[in-house]
């Protein structure tokens, strides 16, 4: 990279901040691709102009029919962390104090993204990684499986294969997440240079494993189908093919993955370990989600973190859960309004041809964290 365009990194990095509220620029670099997810069509915008770090960009400027599933990549990854955090603390949001730009369109143009998270060497860092990582690998399969890529097509390494003693064969279009997962790689795996110049060797080696944990989620749960042949449905014969799982299992899987995260040591050593002592023994595996650092509680709002707070997050007053008010608002309590429902109901047809219905009220308690 030239000089001059060093000196303007960090200014667009900012605009970038102030715009979409994104604050992995700088050090984190490889994660403004996460505001791909609120371009309308980033194909009219090119490469140049995107959200992409220098090395990003050159994979784009070659592959840029891959744009819809990077973008596509990233909608999924959001969707599911908050999803799957709807009802706790952290909810994969980050504090709105930045969020005042209503000119990029699309269901995440106004809301942030990740503060602190991203790189705080937490589990919830883990998460975020590990669940990006997937939804590229997701996001481009189903595009090769889906005919859209001159690089990639459906796993042409199980045509002609199966078994015709137990009557099924191979067929259909399987679902070859091995060009997924080389995309996401390529795009997300590599070393970062923090503005300090230095890295964090321990947060990056974390990084990088839970960006591999994710997708191995995704191999994990490629799934086998059948479809049947035969004489009025005989099943003489079977066409099976292998895909991938909706994103939302693998979500389901990453949480409980999160939720049995492994804390590894902050010494620097050729090899991660476990920091606890005594559990050293115990191997980590690639689809383990790793972090260093313990998470704040995320109760209270500090904007300088990006981290939100509960105040104000509705929770259920019976639930014993994480949802419940009690967990929620940290023991703060909570407030109850009442909020009135007005729906059409007792409709009736008739002849002909209309629907008459009645108004008809209700009213619910809603609780709010103090
Ligand atoms: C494939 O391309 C078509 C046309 O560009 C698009 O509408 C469709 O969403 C793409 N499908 C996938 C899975 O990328
Ligand atoms: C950046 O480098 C400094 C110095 O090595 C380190 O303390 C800090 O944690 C690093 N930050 C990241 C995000 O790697
Ligand atoms: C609140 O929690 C209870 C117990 O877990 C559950 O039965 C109920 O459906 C929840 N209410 C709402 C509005 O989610």
């Amino acid at each position: 990279m030239d000089r001059a365009s060093l000196l303007a990194l960090p200014r667009l990095c900012a605009l970038w901040a102030a715009l979409l509220a994104l604050f992995p620029c700088g050090a984190q670099g490889n994660w403004m691709w996460l505001g791909i997810a609120s371009f309308g069509v980033p194909e009219k915008l090119g490469c140049a102009n995107l959200p992409l770090n220098s090395r990003q960009k050159e994979l784009c400027k070659r592959k840029p029919y891959l744009l819809p599933s990077i973008r596509e990549g990233a909608r999924l990854g959001i969707q599911e962390c908050r999803s799957q955090f709807r009802y706790e603390r952290w909810n994969c949001m980050v504090a709105t104090a930045t969020a005042t730009v209503t000119a990029t369109a699309g269901p995440f143009g106004t809301s942030p993204l990740f503060g602190y998270e991203l790189n705080s060497g937490t589990k919830e860092t883990a998460f975020i990684y590990a669940v990006m990582a997937a939804g590229l690998v997701h996001s481009v399969t189903r595009s090769c499986s889906a005919g859209n890529m001159t690089e990639c097509s459906c796993d042409t390494t199980l045509q002609n294969g199966g078994s015709a003693s137990e009557g099924w064969h191979w067929g259909g279009c399987s679902d070859d997440v091995q060009y997924g997962m080389w995309f996401s790689r390529k795009f997300l795996d590599f070393p970062l240079r923090n503005s300090t110049g230095k890295e964090n060797t321990i947060l990056l080696a974390m990084n990088l494993h839970n960006n591999e944990a994710g997708r191995q989620a995704v191999a994990k749960l490629m799934s086998v189908d059948c479809r049947c042949h035969g004489v009025s449905g005989s099943c003489a014969v079977k066409t099976c093919w292998k895909s991938m799982s909706s994103f939302e299992k693998i979500g389901h899987l990453l949480k409980d993955k999160y939720e049995n995260s492994i804390q590894i040591s902050d010494k620097e050593k050729r090899k991660m370990r476990r920091r606890e002592k005594d559990q050293r023994k115990i191997p980590i595996h690639k689809d383990d989600l790793l972090y260093v650092n313990k998470s704040p509680n995320y109760c209270v709002e500090d904007k300088k973190l990006g981290i939100p707070g509960t105040r104000g997050r509705e929770c259920n007053r019976t639930s014993e859960g994480a949802d419940g008010c009690n967990l929620l608002c940290c023991g703060r309590g909570y407030n109850t309004h009442v909020v009135r429902h007005v729906e059409r109901c007792e409709c009736k047809f008739i002849w002909c041809c209309y629907v008459r219905c009645r108004r008809c009220e209700s009213m619910t308690d809603v609780h709010t964290c103090k």
